[in-house]
C-alpha cells in the first residue's frame, strides 16, 4: 500500500520542528497546495512558513496550536479538517528536558510528558477521527530509541516516547481497515536544535534523512521505521542486554 501518494494537504504539529520542515520539504510537489504548520505563535513559527514559501512550496499557512492546552485540541483539529482533506499529518513536537532539573522540579517532568505524552494522545485522537471519517490519509508520529529502553541518563524523555509509541502503535491498529494509517518512526540521534552542544551519538543524522526515511516509509506503507534504517539491529541486541551490563553502558 502507498499511503503517500501524491498528497494535496499536509498538517505539521510542532510547525517548527527540524525533522517536520525536511519531511515536507522531501515530499512530492506534483499535487502540493496546503502546508498547515500548527504551533506556538512565535517569529520562529512565521520563519518556517518563510522558508518553506522560499522553498517553492504552495499554500503555507500557520495555525495556532499548545500541545500542552488539550480542551483546544478538538476545534483546532476541525477546523483544519473543514478547510479540506489532509493526506499527511505529522505529529512532531516534543520537549527533551533537562533529566537533572527534572529529577530535582518534578514541575519539569510534568511538563514534558504532558506535551510528549498526553498532548500527543489527545491531538492524535482527534486526528484519528478526522482520518477515519476521510478514509484515507497518514499519522506520522515523531517516537524515539530513547522509548525503547529505560535510561539513566533520559528517562522521563525516554518513558513519554515508550508511552507514545504504545499508543500510536494501538491506533495504528485501530485504524486498520479504515483507509488510514499510523506510520511510527524512531530516530537516534539526530542534529536539529533539540540536540545542540550535545555529545553527538553513535549514527548520529541529519533532519533531511531522518525526512527521507520518513517519506519512503510512507510511499512503502510502512508501519514502524527506525532512523536511520540500521538502528533497528542495534536497538534489538540493547534491549536484550542484561540490566547490569546495560546500566553501565556510556550512555
Ligand atoms: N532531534 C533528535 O535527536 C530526535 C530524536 C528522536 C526523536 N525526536 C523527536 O522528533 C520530534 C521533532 O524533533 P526535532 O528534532 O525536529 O526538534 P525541534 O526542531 O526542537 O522541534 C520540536 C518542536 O516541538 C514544538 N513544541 C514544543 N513544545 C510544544 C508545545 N507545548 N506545543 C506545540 N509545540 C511544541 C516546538 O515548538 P516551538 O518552536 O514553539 O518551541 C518545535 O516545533 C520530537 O518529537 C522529538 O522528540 C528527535
Amino acid at each position: 500500500m502507498d499511503a503517500l501518494g501524491e498528497p494535496q494537504a499536509v498538517l505539521v504539529l510542532g510547525g517548527t520542528s527540524e525533522i517536520a520542515l525536511a519531511t515536507v520539504r522531501l515530499l512530492p510537489r506534483g499535487r502540493l497546495r496546503r502546508v498547515v504548520l500548527a504551533g506556538r505563535p512565535s517569529a520562529s513559527l512565521d520563519e518556517a512558513v518563510a522558508s518553506l514559501t522560499a522553498a517553492g512550496i504552495p499554500g503555507v499557512v500557520t495555525q495556532a496550536f499548545d500541545a500542552t492546552d488539550t480542551d483546544s485540541h478538538g476545534g483546532i483539529i476541525d477546523s483544519v479538517f473543514d478547510a479540506g482533506d489532509i493526506d499527511v499529518v505529522l505529529l512532531a513536537f516534543g520537549l527533551l528536558g533537562d533529566q537533572a532539573e527534572a529529577e530535582s522540579d518534578p514541575n519539569a517532568a510534568v511538563l514534558v510528558a504532558t506535551t510528549n505524552y498526553t498532548g500527543a494522545v489527545s491531538v492524535s485522537l482527534h486526528v484519528a477521527r478526522r482520518l477515519r471519517q476521510q478514509g484515507h490519509g497518514a499519522l506520522v508520529v515523531l517516537s524515539s530509541v530513547a522509548g525503547d529502553r529505560g535510561r539513566r541518563s533520559n528517562y522521563v524523555y525516554g518513558s513519554t516516547k515508550a508511552g507514545l509509541d504504545t499508543f500510536a502503535q494501538g491506533l495504528g491498529d485501530a485504524l486498520h481497515g479504515s483507509g488510514a494509517s499510523v506510520l511510527v518512526v524512531r530516530p537516534g540521534f539526530v542534529r536539529t536544535k533539540m540536540t545542540t552542544g550535545m555529545k553527538e551519538a553513535p549514527m548520529t543524522v541529519d533532519a533531511e534523512d531522518v525526512g527521507a526515511v520518513i517519506v519512503s516509509a510512507l510511499r512503502k506503507g510502512r508501519e514502524t521505521v527506525y532512523a536511520p534504517g540500521p538502528l533497528l539491529f542495534v536497538m534489538t541486541a540493547l534491549k536484550s542486554m542484561p540490566r547490569a551490563v546495560f546500566r553501565k553502558l556510556p550512555m
